[in-house]
């Protein structure tokens, strides 16, 4: 490419500058005031004629943390799935506040707008330490400028900063990601998806494999991420939800067979039978 033509690439008309684009903002749109963030109404998804979500109806408060609890195959990551773009229902509505029909939109547009997901394995970048894993994923974060190059700004170190402080990594900043006991890559990766500041965070199993010590402290970490954020945690592990839960929900079979505290909902005879054994 000649010079002259590098130049009318850099000042294309028909590209902004990533500079002068306005920061994506969906809080203008995202309609908490009714109370819930998320709104599944009657979603259900089948797979070759056997329904995975039968009919789901379920609402998430803004701020809360809410644990899914179900036995393998009731439709858990199915419906993580369809809240992520990722599934599409063959019936039903899926909304994000009142306002944003999530069926309409694309899995990056759906990330764009603030909800997160955490897969069950780390996907950290494990060559890198544990500062730049953050900073690589808010570079990629598109609604801010930034490239490689570029130097961060001071809000940018400060919300690093932070974020190192909510996930107990501060004095692991400069360790490789590799090195970190698999506990602390799971906090590592929350604390990824906390830098793209999401308001709804999905996280799928997040205590599995982890000592009695990490459970803990994944407890303390998601309890103290409510309020600024909705929560929604998909785990088996009993003891972890009874110590982080205000709602829990019982999936089965695709739909919700029984929602409300913990003892509540372990005392359900329903759960008793399906889920907890009897
Ligand atoms: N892509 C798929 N194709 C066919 N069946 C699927 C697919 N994904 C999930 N299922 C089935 O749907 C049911 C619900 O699965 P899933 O949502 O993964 O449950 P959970 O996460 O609660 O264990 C299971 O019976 C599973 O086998
Ligand atoms: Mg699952």
């Amino acid at each position: 490419m000649s010079g002259l033509d590098k130049m009318r690439e850099t000042f294309r008309r028909d590209q902004v500058w990533n500079f002068l684009m306005p920061r994506y903002t969906y809080e203008d749109v995202l309609d908490t005031s009714k109370g819930p963030i998320l709104y599944l109404e009657d979603v259900t998804v089948s797979f070759d004629g056997f329904r995975a979500l039968d009919d789901l109806t379920l609402y998430i408060n803004d701020g809360e943390l809410r644990c899914i609890i179900g036995a393998n195959g009731a439709g858990k990551t199915t419906m993580m799935d369809v809240i992520t773009g990722k599934t599409r229902p063959d019936h039903g509505s899926v909304f994000y506040g009142q306002r944003i029909d999530l069926l309409r939109l694309s899995e990056p547009e759906i990330a764009a707008l603030g909800i997160g997901r955490k897969f069950q394995k780390p996907t950290v970048f494990e060559q890198h330490d544990v500062l730049v894993n953050l900073e690589l994923s808010m570079r990629m974060d598109k609604r801010v400028w930034t490239t490689l190059s570029a130097r961060l700004s001071g809000e940018q170190r400060d919300r690093i900063d932070e974020v190192l402080e909510i996930i107990g990594l501060k004095n692991e900043a400069y360790k490789r990601a590799g090195l970190l006991s698999h506990g602390q890559k799971q906090w590592l990766e929350i604390g990824m998806l906390l830098m793209q500041d999401p308001r709804l965070l999905l996280v799928d199993e997040p205590v599995a494999g982890m000592t009695g010590h990490e459970t803990e402290r994944t407890a303390e970490l998601l309890t103290s991420l409510a309020g600024q954020h909705s929560v929604v945690v998909v785990e088996h592990d009993m003891e972890f939800v009874r110590s982080i839960a205000r709602t829990v929900t019982v999936l089965h079979q695709g739909s919700v067979l029984a929602q409300g505290d913990m003892d509540t909902v372990q005392n359900d005879p329903r759960v008793r039978e399906v889920y907890l054994g009897d």
